[in-house]
């Protein structure tokens, strides 16, 4: 089969990666040139694990290829995956689709033969009707048809999300276009993973769902986090007693620094405004919302009162990222974080093994770039986890007590256990668990 992928971001550069790894001869089209012309010479615009080997081994294979010019991307089709951004609008918290409803508009001028337009961008309920009303106003000839394939990619393993995923969603009421659908991800059947075939509308809002649902758990057990602060209960021990419940599972309870990423945050806050607008207000999701946000800027306040107040203070921050694996700064705690610490008249020294030139974007010359995480720890008050990456899971603690100044660590992601700090002398704030001090 022949597929045209429409964006280059995560979601449209892993999945034209992995489409064309099942052996279809794929065509990744961007607008930004800069963009292609990296990607012609096998340079990643994001960092995710596998992917510049995967699209190597592809792109010499001879199955996929890159072009900023659209109308050459899709001749031949059999699909058009539409995988554009769809930002947080500003002012009002709904997806702007402005990329979207462009490049339907582009690909009905350039469609030619039966194709099914595939929506893989995260959009609202209805978007799917209105790209389908764009194209056939334009072209009202054309053969086509507009379904719904949602991605439930987690960044870090996208390429394993892609290749063994829980299930494939689609969301078409064309038996055509289920064809096509089920050809594209015939390569799936040996693992015999679901797929499941709903209405357009349907498919759209299983995506806000499923990440809605995911962003609750994680909230509710952060939540709990905090009651067992308070009850001198540990919330490992109770989410490894929750989770053994198959009606709840062991996935998505562990408790943090409130969640981020390019998805949870935006997905959530749009599904608010979809149950608002249609009359059917999404209570749950409102405060999940709500409740992360608070709990990001609460996090400052604990490293705060870690230190006994920040002025002066020097700061150690492993990792920037939202989450390991990945060099995704978007809505990542740190950016909470570290500037209310700033504030609060500490110096940061911060390390991440893959977000550093992100973070300069960012924080610019507000905080300190280390090279490796011991780097950071010279003379501080206090080292502070943020990111779980491995590499910070088996710190040589006995050379950490010789850099830092005070040893304190505030641990918002639970990589170590209370008893491993003590005998290094070191006062140990994690979450959801008794702080302890040697
Ligand atoms: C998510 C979804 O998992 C994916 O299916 C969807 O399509 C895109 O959004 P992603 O944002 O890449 O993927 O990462 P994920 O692993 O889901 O983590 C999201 C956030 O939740 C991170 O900030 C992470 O630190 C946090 N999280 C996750 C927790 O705090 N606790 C957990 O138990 C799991």
């Amino acid at each position: 089969m022949r597929i045209a992928m429409i964006g280059t971001g995560y979601v449209g550069l892993v999945s034209g990666a992995c489409f064309s790894d099942f052996g279809h001869g794929v065509v990744c089209v961007d607008k930004d040139e800069g963009k292609i012309a990296r990607l012609k010479q096998g340079k990643m615009p994001i960092y995710e694990p596998g992917l510049d080997v995967l699209v190597g081994s592809n792109v010499e294979a001879g199955r996929l290829s890159f072009t900023t010019d659209l109308v050459e991307g899709i001749a031949g089709a059999d699909a058009i995956f539409i995988a554009v951004g769809t930002p947080t609008r500003r002012g009002d918290g709904f997806a702007d689709l402005t990329y979207v409803y462009a490049a339907a508009a582009e690909i009905a001028d350039a469609l030619d033969g039966y194709t099914v337009v595939v929506n893989k961008s995260t959009v609202p309920v209805g978007t799917g009707a209105e790209v389908e009303r764009i194209i056939r106003e334009r072209r009202p000839d054309a053969a086509f048809d507009v379904a719904s394939n949602p991605e439930f990619l987690r960044e870090g393993a996208a390429i394993d999300d892609f290749k063994r995923p829980d299930r494939v969603v689609v969301g078409t009421s064309s038996p055509r276009a289920v064809e096509v659908m089920r050809e594209l991800y015939r390569p799936l059947s040996l693992n015999e993973v679901p797929m499941v075939f709903t209405s357009r509308e349907t498919a759209e809002l299983t995506k806000y769902a499923a990440n809605a649902f995911l962003a609750t758990k994680i909230t509710f057990i952060n939540e709990v986090a905090d009651i067992c602060e308070k009850v001198g209960a540990d919330v490992q021990q109770v989410a490894r007693g929750i989770g053994l419940d198959g009606r709840i599972g062991a996935k998505f309870l562990h408790a943090g620094p409130g969640y981020g990423g390019s998805c949870f945050p935006k997905d959530t806050m749009a599904l608010v405004h979809t149950a608002r607008e249609a009359g059917a207000p999404f209570t749950i999701v409102q405060a999940v919302v709500d409740a992360n946000a608070a709990r990001k800027q609460a996090m400052a306040d604990r490293i705060i009162a870690a230190c006994n107040g920040v002025q002066g203070a020097r700061i150690s921050v492993l990792g920037l990222a939202f989450k390991p694996n990945t060099d995704d700064m978007r809505d990542a705690p740190s950016l909470d974080i570290l500037p209310r610490l700033i504030e609060a008249g500490a110096t940061i020294a911060a390390f991440d093994p893959e977000s550093m030139d992100e973070a300069r974007k960012h924080f610019g010359d507000t905080i300190t770039y280390c090279d490796d995480a011991y780097a950071t720890m010279a003379g501080a008050d206090a080292v502070v986890i943020l990111t779980e990456w491995n590499e910070f899971r088996a710190l040589d603690l006995k050379r950490i007590g010789g850099l830092v100044k005070r040893r304190i660590m505030v641990d918002l992601r639970n990589v170590y256990q209370p008893s491993e700090l003590i005998p290094h002398g070191f006062a140990y704030h994690s979450i959801g668990r008794a702080s302890v001090a040697p």
